[in-house]
């Protein structure tokens, strides 16, 4: 599968959180402080609640439901340990932000 556009690169600012949808599949992007974007799916790890209304610090995403901790440099969660949010490839073209759902 080729890389998809999920939203314009001017949408993304350091230390936000932007939930964008691909081919009907939510996914967050999120640029942590002193970092780059990231794309992750949006389901937490825990029950699947959605974490595009997940409250994000530019460091750290509390998920709203029962307050899982992900790390926002690499999506792992903190609290508990042993889970990590799944990643898809993202790249910046043309001044589009686009994810490739496929992973490879
Ligand atoms: S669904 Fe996210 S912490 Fe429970």
């Amino acid at each position: 599968m080729a890389y998809a556009n999920v939203c314009k690169q001017s949408l993304l600012y350091e230390g936000e959180l932007v939930p964008c949808m691909v081919d009907g599949h939510e996914i967050i992007v999120m640029w942590p402080d002193g970092g780059q974007p990231r794309a992750y799916d949006a389901a937490c790890p825990h029950e699947k609640v959605s974490l595009a209304r997940g409250d994000f610090n530019g460091r750290i995403l509390y998920c709203i439901a029962h307050g899982w901790v992900f790390d926002g440099h690499n999506g792992k969660c903190l609290q508990p340990t042993g889970w990590t949010l799944k990643e898809y490839p993202l790249r910046i073209a043309d001044g589009m932000v686009q994810v490739n759902l496929a992973g490879d």
